[in-house]
């Protein structure tokens, strides 16, 4: 992903430092999701260029879009295609091999709603998606860095929820869920100080998990340690 190596330089070709939410560590894609790259990219992959899309164009019609950032392999996600088929999704992943895997799932379901972007998230939301042009942004299980020093790799940050704010529509709404309370904290923190939303949980700070999130990847290995998961939703108001 070449994209993601030349982002750290500038328009002089200088070297710039950037926090990144993510190291990438790429192992090797399986024949079958080197197979679903090689088919079916064309139907399902957005190639990144610093250009807004044009949504309405690139899905066929004016349905609410959902854009989610670091879909892992992407189970969940084409489960969330799958089952609304009157909203257009839009999935970010910067692991190669996930791009793949979920390449393959959605063309095994014939899946017309869904596209997916193999870049890093930040500067797809900074260049190529339009103002005020989504109706959900979602982050499930962000890598959660748990050591304290690490914390500034942490992905949502005042900044990202600014970037966030900038993208949805006035009425939409960032879900994010994460299995480790101090992220869960931290989000809340970030969240409660940042402009333009409203919490949507009724009691405390969290929601109830939603029933239209499938239970991802990086969940149930929570589960199976024994964590618990922490649901937030924010609604843009202005
Ligand atoms: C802990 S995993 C969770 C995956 C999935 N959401 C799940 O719940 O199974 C976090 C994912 O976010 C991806 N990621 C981290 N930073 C990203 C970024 N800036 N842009 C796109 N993907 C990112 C990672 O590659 C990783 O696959």
């Amino acid at each position: 992903m070449s994209e993601v190596t030349t982002a750290e330089f500038n328009e002089d070709g200088k070297y710039i430092r950037k926090v990144r939410s993510f190291v990438l560590r790429e192992g090797r894609l399986t024949k079958g999701q080197q197979a679903a790259f090689d088919k079916h990219w064309g139907q399902y992959g957005i190639d990144y260029t610093p250009e807004a899309l044009d949504l309405a164009a690139l899905f066929g019609n004016d349905n609410p879009v959902v854009l989610e950032i670091g879909f892992g392999m992407g189970k969940s996600l084409v489960e969330m295609a799958a089952a609304q088929p009157d909203k257009n999704f839009i999935g970010i992943e910067v692991h190669k091999p996930g791009v793949g895997a979920c390449i393959m799932e959605a063309a095994e379901q014939g899946l017309t709603n869904l596209k997916l972007f193999h870049h890093d998230g930040i500067e797809v939301l900074d260049n190529a998606i339009a103002k005020g042009s989504l109706d959900c942004v979602q982050l499930f299980f962000p890598d959660p860095w748990h050591k304290k020093r690490h914390h500034k790799r942490r992905i949502v940050q005042a900044e990202f929820a600014e970037r966030i704010r900038g993208v949805l529509k006035v009425g939409g709404v960032l879900h994010m869920a994460t299995d480790w309370e101090n992220y869960a904290e931290h989000m809340t923190e970030v969240m409660v100080a940042a402009p333009g939303y409203k919490n949507q949980a009724e009691n405390g700070d969290y929601v109830p998990r939603p029933e239209h999130r499938p239970l991802t990847k990086f969940e149930k290995r929570g589960q199976n340690l024994g964590h618990g998961v922490w649901d937030l939703m924010y609604q843009k108001v202005d």
